[in-house]
């Protein structure tokens, strides 16, 4: 156990995760240079074509120690030199703002973090949220500077962003090329260094009071981080063990929902699914559950062994759908094969939420809630593409409630003092000083709120932080930003609160 190490990538959009993870793939003979497609862990087509990770992607790698580099020599701990060799858990996350419960969801399952950053771009709104989360969740953090080779890379002023901002020593900053490869080595040897085994107190509070019925085992804690459908095995439920080691006929239950099964594999993730004896503490790796419900085994949920009583571990916070659309299909005759590609899509994607709907125009179809707009983007597309449905999409849309603290009933507004409240949200800009005039006047007419303005030690850059209604962020706010800014500006974006909105602009439509 004690030569695991589990890690992540995390990044703005771009900054070359999935390229980097290319070169450790080949580091560790997973796969050979020059004989796989770039960026090889964005394996759905979809991310492929549009060159986005749109999803994590876990896999489990062998290192062993060839020739190790000068810089580490010295380090104290000589006990790591008697491990033949180590086994590193990369998951690989998105580094779009939409997709952020991605990264919220890999960082409860490691040790420490990459932080990447362009050093053709520097530091940017999704470095430093991703930043936080690492801060928050206690990881050890390694940072990097990529794109070394690109002849527009400035890496004296990323290394100075990454001091100023993150308190980063200069020392402690990794210069890499993801594209050439390098630095790539020593950096992966760092994570070995660097990063601490899996051995920490356990996340949740297990109870020892629990009566083995089933197995040789003391308790199991697995945390859910994704899951997937499979049509012969059922659900595949992808785990981070805390505690214990899982195997076949293992009878294991969902802690939120009680739902007992018997374990069907095991195995990791290379990156395909490679069955083994079992997982154990400290150890990413999937169990096939057999479960033929989808919406049983649930992202965020902890596997325990069944009849025991252990407590589940924390889990994540619920994902909130921002934006909604109405879908439909073209042929009414598709409306059950769009609920169940809908059902099988949701399984993975604990963000996505839909309810039927019925139109005069489409006829019956479903609101679908999704994270943003590149979300709902990606969301249609697979379902065209992966379900063979063709479908009609109603412009996205915010959700506005109505405060209704008596429980009126809702079917007549006439006559009814009712309070509209929209959802606001938290922008953080990062933005060049000349562009600050632009961009807070494009704020201004975005109904934006300023709030705060700080600068980037002494850089050149300016983080601004504002609060405006959802709404105005998915019309064309982003686009404009971009072209007030030719392109410098950056943004990251989380929700805030429902706040009270003037109900006279409201307009209901079918
Ligand atoms: P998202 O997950 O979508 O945020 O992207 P990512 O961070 O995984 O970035 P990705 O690896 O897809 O790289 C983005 C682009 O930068 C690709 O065109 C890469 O080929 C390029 N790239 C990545 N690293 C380097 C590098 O070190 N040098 C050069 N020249 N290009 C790089």
């Amino acid at each position: 156990m004690k030569n695991i190490r589990n890690f992540a990538i995390i990044a703005h959009v771009d900054h070359g995760k999935s390229t980097l993870a290319d070169r450790f793939l080949e580091l560790t003979g997973v796969l050979f240079p020059g004989k796989h497609q770039e960026q090889f862990l964005d394996r759905n087509p979809i991310s492929r074509e549009r060159g986005i990770t749109i999803k994590l992607a876990p896999v489990r790698m062998i290192y062993k120690f060839n020739a190790i580099s000068e810089k580490l020599k010295s380090i104290e701990d000589k006990e790591i030199f008697n491990f033949e060799f180590f086994i590193l858990n990369l998951i690989d996350t998105p580094g779009h703002v939409d997709f952020s419960y991605e990264v919220d969801r890999t960082l409860s399952c490691v040790e420490g973090v990459i932080l990447l950053v362009d050093a053709t771009q520097g530091v940017q709104a999704q470095t430093l949220a991703n930043f936080y989360k690492a801060i928050d969740k206690n990881l050890v953090i390694i940072p990097a500077i990529n794109k070394i080779d690109l002849p527009a890379a400035d890496i004296a002023k990323t290394k100075k962003q990454l001091i100023n901002l993150l308190g980063v020593k200069e020392e402690e900053i990794f210069e890499i090329s993801a594209k050439t490869g390098q630095g790539v080595k020593q950096l992966l040897e760092a994570v070995i260094f660097k990063i601490p085994s899996p051995i920490r107190p356990l996340v949740g509070q297990s109870s020892n009071k629990f009566s083995i019925t089933n197995s040789q085992f003391l308790n199991i804690q697995a945390l859910i981080f994704d899951s997937y459908y499979d049509h012969h095995r059922g659900v595949i439920a992808f785990v981070r063990v805390f505690d214990g080691e899982i195997r076949e006929n293992t009878l294991l239950k969902l802690s939120h929902t009680n739902i007992e099964f018997k374990v069907l594999g095991t195995g990791y993730f290379t990156p395909d699914l490679t069955s083994s004896d079992s997982i154990k503490t400290g150890e990413i790796g999937y169990v096939v559950t057999g479960l033929k419900d989808i919406h049983q085994v649930r992202v965020g949920d902890t596997l325990v062994l069944a009849k025991s009583n252990t407590s589940p571990l924390p889990g994540y916070k619920k994902v909130k759908p921002m934006v909604f659309a109405s879908i439909f299909p073209v042929d009414t005759n598709d409306f059950l094969v769009l609920k169940r590609s809908l059902d099988q899509l949701s399984l993975n994607d604990s963000s996505l939420v839909y309810t039927p709907v019925k139109s005069n125009a489409f006829g019956a179809g479903f609101r679908v809630g999704f994270l943003g707009l590149l979300h709902a983007d990606i969301i249609v597309e697979r379902l065209e593409r992966e379900f063979n449905l063709s479908l009609v999409l109603t412009p996205p849309q915010v959700e506005y409630l109505i405060e209704n603290p008596q429980g009126l009933k809702l079917n007549n507004l006439e006559g009814l003092k009712l309070k509209f409240l929209e959802p606001y949200v938290k922008v953080t800009i990062l933005t060049p000083n000349k562009f600050l005039g632009a961009v807070m006047r494009l704020f201004e007419s975005y109904r934006g709120k300023f709030m705060t303005m700080n600068n980037i030690g002494d850089s050149d850059d300016l983080l601004l932080v504002y609060e405006m209604p959802m709404s105005e962020m998915i019309s064309d706010f982003y686009d404009k930003l971009k072209s007030f800014s030719s392109g410098y500006a950056s943004l990251d974006w989380e929700f805030l609160e429902y706040r009270p909105v003037n109900a006279g602009k409201l307009v209901a439509f079918d």
